[in-house]
């Protein structure tokens, strides 16, 4: 696992976007794996000027979204095709027939999620899976408690992420899905590379959980451990409540 901690968020994003567009100049067919949230926003910004200066191309990238709410459609304002759509896709060359985001209203769940996991692996598995990090430790929306072999699959929203994510439904919680289908913790773990994102204070305790606590299922992002090849971009914020010990060696690493 290589930390990063940077003075804000920016920072944080630009040093990951250079991490996104060096796969993508060495692969330019590369099949990334993506986010929503507030986190991910900054990182593609700085993608979608990197297409704009013509430095990258995403015209042949494949895409596979982390996860949906259950009960949106992909035009509701807060689904995640709708984000993604506004954030990202319609902003760069991509052809959007290659980005896949799970339906919400599909009326057979499983099949779908049996869909998603074929569709990864028709374009050869994940090379690069961005992440951000739920304040309760989740990935995706693998909640505390998810197997560590599980797939892409229904999951039930904690009530700490459904508090988190009501600001996008104006501040109301019974506005929130309380159910959503995400990319399993094995399926996120068989992507080549993984980046995660985690900014501000809130990020704090999960931040020290992940990297400090033991690699357990209570907090879903502890498996990143046992991944090989994981960068964790973050602000001072987020980092605030590692260990001395850990935040000195982290920033004494040789930087690249
Ligand atoms: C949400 C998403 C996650 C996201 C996380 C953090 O619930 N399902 O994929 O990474 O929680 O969200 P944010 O970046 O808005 O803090």
């Amino acid at each position: 696992m290589r930390i990063y901690i940077e003075k804000n968020p920016e920072d944080a994003s630009q040093k990951a976007a250079k991490l996104v567009i060096g796969l993508l100049k060495s692969k330019p067919d590369a099949v990334l794996g993506l986010a929503t949230g507030g986190t991910p926003v900054r990182l593609y910004r700085e993608l979608i000027n990197a297409n704009a200066r013509g430095e990258i191309s995403f015209k042949s990238v494949e895409t596979f979204n982390l996860d949906e709410y259950v009960g949106l459609s992909p035009r509701d304002k807060n689904s995640y095709r709708r984000f993604m759509d506004e954030n990202l896709f319609n902003l760069i060359d991509i052809d959007k027939s290659k980005t896949h985001v799970l339906d919400g209203t599909a009326s057979d769940i499983a099949a779908a999620c049996a869909d998603f996991e074929k569709s990864i692996a028709l374009a050869g598995g994940i090379d690069l899976q961005i992440l951000g990090l739920g304040s309760d430790g989740h990935i995706g929306f693998n909640e505390p408690g998810s197997s560590f072999d599980s797939r892409t699959r229904l999951e039930y929203l904690t009530e700490k992420t459904i508090v988190d994510n009501a600001r996008f439904f104006d501040g109301d919680k019974s506005k929130v899905p309380t159910s959503a289908i995400t990319m399993g913790i094995a399926t996120i773990m068989e992507a080549g590379k993984i980046a995660l994102l985690a900014f501000g204070g809130k990020k704090s305790d999960a931040v020290k959980a992940m990297v400090e606590g033991d690699v357990d299922e209570s907090v879903p992002a502890s498996v990143l451990r046992k991944h090989p090849d994981v960068s964790i971009f973050l602000d001072t914020a987020a980092a605030s409540k590692l260990s001395p010990d850990i935040y000195r060696e982290i920033l004494s690493a040789p930087r690249d």
